[in-house]
């Protein structure tokens, strides 16, 4: 085998953790870093004592064969699950039952158990914003973060957050850094509701994707989740943006009616609700480069904004970031 070289991933959302297991199977040494004090980025899951409930990514489906591959990994293992709702779509003719046979999977009790379960044996550096990457005269590099602490020295690094977060860590790289300052990333509200007594109604999810509402899924109706009648709302792009400085008070409101309009009923009181705002939910355009790479200067970067807003596109960008990166070395 060829010499192992250390090598830093920042972002432990999905692309990161992709790159990561395929870069330690090779036989590297891996440290991931992320800001937040948990891991799994957009795939995130909130518990509380009202239920818990999927707050970022909803669902995946598995259209690439090395990706449908995996999935009978995680199947196995258990952390992932197949999820069939009783699935809707809702437009200017009404509500109406969706003729869908999409496959769809959740991580399993809750979408972070499945990044935690890929994240086992790896080494993780949590609440640890890095903010710039310092050149060595060995060609190196060290990671600053916002406290002023060095980390390192790394051989390689591998950017795994969004577009806009990954702009000033590749400056570096100015090929880089440029493309990534080209991808706009839309935001999005998610609205956590929890109701007493289920909501008299058949739907388990939905496609709005106008108006207020893009998303409604009953959190509940997921495989391993708790018995509470708990509900995700998710809204439109365009709409965050009208609402982007919006206070939660005001946008749980205005999605709580939209949302009682789509189901035609007044709505109980609902016993929790929570409302969180994504800045930078999905990449605006569809970007088709898999992977970026700076192999002259050991600089690599990875995530949903590569390949398209999707699970599967993140996991795919983080394989494509090791392959490249494995096959400079
Ligand atoms: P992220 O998950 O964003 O990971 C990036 C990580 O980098 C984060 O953990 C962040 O904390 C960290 N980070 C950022 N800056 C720094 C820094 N300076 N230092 C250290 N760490 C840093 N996709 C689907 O396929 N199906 C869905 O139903 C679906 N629904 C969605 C709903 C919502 C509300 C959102 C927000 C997304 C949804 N997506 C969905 C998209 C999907 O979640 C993403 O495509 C995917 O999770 C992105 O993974 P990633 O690794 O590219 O980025
Ligand atoms: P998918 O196959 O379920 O959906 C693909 C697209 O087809 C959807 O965006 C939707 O517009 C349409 N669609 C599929 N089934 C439909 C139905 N029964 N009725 C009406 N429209 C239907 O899943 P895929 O391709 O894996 O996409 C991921 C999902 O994640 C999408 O729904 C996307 O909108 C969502 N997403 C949400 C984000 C957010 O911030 N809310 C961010 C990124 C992705």
């Amino acid at each position: 085998m060829s010499q192992s070289l250390k090598i830093a991933i920042i972002g432990a959302g999905l692309s990161g953790i992709s790159a990561a297991r395929s870069l330690v199977a090779a036989g590297h040494a891996v440290v991931i870093f992320d800001k937040s004090r948990g891991s799994g980025g957009r795939l995130s899951s909130k518990r509380t004592e009202f239920g818990q409930f999927d707050m970022g990514a909803q669902y995946f489906t598995a259209r690439d064969h090395s990706f449908r591959q995996e999935l009978k990994t995680w199947l196995d293992a258990r952390c992932v699950e197949e999820w069939t709702p009783r699935l809707y779509q809702y437009d200017q003719s009404g509500l109406r039952r969706s003729q869908d046979n999409q496959q769809r999977f959740v991580g399993y009790p809750r979408m972070t158990a499945w990044s935690r379960a890929l994240l086992e044996g790896l080494e993780l550096v949590s609440s640890t914003r890095i903010e710039k990457l310092q050149a060595q005269d060995d060609g190196q590099w060290l990671l600053l973060d916002d406290q002023q602490q060095a980390h390192g020295p790394f051989a390689r690094v591998v950017v795994a957050t969004p577009a806009p977060q990954a702009v000033t860590l590749l400056e570096p790289a100015s090929q880089l850094a440029h493309a990534a300052s080209q991808v706009e990333m839309l935001a999005g509200w998610t609205l956590a509701l929890s109701f007493n007594q289920p909501l008299d109604t058949p739907m388990d999810a939905c496609f709005v994707r106008e108006g207020p509402i893009d998303w409604i899924s009953r959190n509940s109706s997921k495989p391993g989740r708790d018995e509470s009648d708990t509900w995700v709302i998710q809204s439109t792009p365009a709409w965050a943006q009208a609402h982007i400085d919006s206070d939660k008070d005001t946008v749980a409101s205005d999605l709580l009616s939209a949302f009682a309009e789509v189901l035609s009923m007044d709505l109980p009181t609902a016993q929790f609700t929570h409302v969180h705002r994504w800045l930078y939910a999905r990449p605006g355009q569809q970007c088709e480069w898999g992977a970026l790479a700076a192999p002259e200067l050991g600089l690599y970067a990875c995530g949903d904004w590569c390949l398209g807003g999707r699970v599967e596109n993140a996991w795919l960008s983080g394989q494509q970031a090791a392959k490249t990166l494995l096959s400079k070395h």
